[in-house]
């Protein structure tokens, strides 16, 4: 495993622009008209520049309707000079390209399966109906040659991001994941934005190693031995800009691993937004922790004189099989071109969230088993995904305090689809701004959240350790409608 690590390191030193794509398509401008029907006529606004990223084309000329095709098919990609793998693609693309949007956009896409196995797609995080979730239970799984329509509205501003609801542990891997950025004409106007994905990849001889082959990836989860940042292995991505005040959304999209991110070099920046988007209180972090399934956007001001270097802090053996932290610098940018009369920094605020008191409480007790034949099962409740039907039921606008109990060492990042929630405990007796879909359970914590249960409907709630998730830590919840 180290040697892989290694390998890795070096290909970073030595690599140039390792911006994966290099079609940049302009992003569209979704609602360059003022639309008269509808309640909600959205605002114009242009989108910003998000660097790097193909972006899905917009295939309808209503300035509030955006309507795509998206494809799932096997592509040959280069991760590397010395690297071709046959994986999983989106359009050919991994991560897949970008679906960008204006919040009350309505979304089509029309979805094909050229895989050789059913596969869904999934909207990490939008508030949208059960039956355009991509959940197997709902809709029936998009067997591979045939097609299916994803409609829907999209209600929130923020960083999502799309990827598969079946066999998601192996598909994934794979490759099958891509950014969903829903603007809002009240965002902070940056001079430009960036999407940083952040994977891992469990790699041996010349493609992916056996899927649950061993009993650590059933424990801990797929932790990779190969680092991609935006699909790459991570090479620098080295971009001289003029440019000042930037939005960074921070996606992690692996199997398993929580990052640890850091900026040593002294750079400004503040995390602006969460899962559910932006939030009142902007803060600093010098770590900053992305569980599974997270995403957090940062503010981050150039200064000028410095270079600036996101950095991973990942785990490793050293030469005496002592597990140490070693720093990964994952995205730099040269700052020596800045121009430092440019402003220093946004003051803004995002809508303050408000849910005093809950109605009813819940717990999650999260653990491990092992069936008749030994085999290793998560549990959510005592139960494991081969319980049909919910473990709760909620009225539509209840507030609800759910206690997430982690009996077990491996730590769990738990999503709830449909819903946002704030953490009140995050395990460590302290809470967390902004709102979330998924949260850090350690191990063997205790972690509090208070959902708004806003959206009707079945929804899943699982740990998004997608290992756990297909080994059982997989349950629904229903929210019945308002009368
Ligand atoms: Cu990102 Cu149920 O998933
Ligand atoms: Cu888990």
């Amino acid at each position: 495993m180290l040697s892989v690590w290694l390998c890795a390191a070096a290909l970073w030193a030595c690599g140039e622009d390792g911006q994966q794509n290099t079609n940049t398509t302009p992003p569209t401008d979704t609602s360059s008209d003022t639309s008269t029907d509808g309640e909600s006529p959205s605002v114009p606004f242009t989108f910003p520049i998000i660097q790097g990223w193909p972006t899905l084309e917009d295939l309808n000329p209503d300035p509030n309707i955006v309507e795509v095709n998206l494809t799932a098919q096997f592509s040959d990609i280069t991760l590397s000079p010395d690297l071709t793998l046959r994986m999983m693609t989106y359009n050919g693309v991994t991560p897949g390209p970008l679906l960008q949007v204006a919040v009350g956009d309505r979304v089509i896409v029309h979805f094909k399966n050229e895989l050789d196995e059913p596969t869904t797609v999934h909207w990490h995080g939008l508030r949208i109906s059960a039956e355009m979730d991509g959940n197997p239970r709902i809709q029936n799984p998009v067997e591979p040659g045939t097609t299916f329509t994803y409609d829907f509205v999209v209600p929130d501003a923020g960083t999502f991001w799309y990827h598969p609801h079946i066999r998601a542990n192996e598909q994934v891997e794979q490759g099958l994941y891509g950014p969903l950025i829903v603007h809002d004409p009240a965002d902070p106007v940056v001079d430009q934005e960036r999407i940083i994905i952040l994977d891992d990849v469990l790699l041996s001889g010349d493609g992916f190693a056996p899927f649950m082959g061993t009993m650590p990836e059933m424990m801990r989860g797929r932790l990779g031995n190969t680092l991609l940042i935006n699909g790459h292995i991570a090479t620098p991505i080295i971009t001289p800009t003029t440019k000042q005040v930037e939005r960074w959304r921070l996606i992690n999209s692996s199997n398993a691993r929580t990052f640890s991110l850091s900026f040593p070099r002294g750079t400004l920046h503040k995390v602006i937004s969460t899962d559910g988007g932006v939030f009142e209180e902007s803060y600093k972090a010098q770590r900053l922790q992305i569980a599974v399934g997270q995403r957090y956007d940062l503010e981050i001001t150039h200064v000028p004189g410095y270079d600036m270097e996101l950095t991973a802090h990942i785990l490793t053996l050293d030469a005496q099989d002592n597990v140490i932290e070693s720093p990964f610098p994952l995205y730099r940018v040269e700052a020596d071109t800045l121009d430092p009369s440019l402003s220093t920094g946004l003051s803004w605020s995002g809508p303050p969230v408000s849910m005093p008191t809950a109605d009813r409480e819940v717990e999650f007790v999260l653990d491990v088993t092992q069936d008749s034949l030994g085999n290793v099962v998560w549990t959510i409740n005592g139960e494991s995904h081969h319980h049909h039907g919910p473990l709760f039921t909620f009225n539509e606008g209840d507030i609800v305090d759910i206690t997430i109990v982690n009996m077990v060492g491996p730590e769990h990042p738990f999503h709830l689809h449909g819903q946002f929630f704030t953490i009140l405990d995050n395990g460590e007796g302290a809470s967390e701004p902004g709102l979330h879909d998924t949260v850090l359970v350690p191990g063997l914590g205790t972690v509090k959240i208070r959902a708004l249960m806003s959206n009707p409907g079945r929804w899943m709630a699982h740990c998004h350790i997608l290992e756990h998730s297909e080994l059982g830590m997989m349950s629904e919840i229903e929210v019945t409608p308002k009368p």
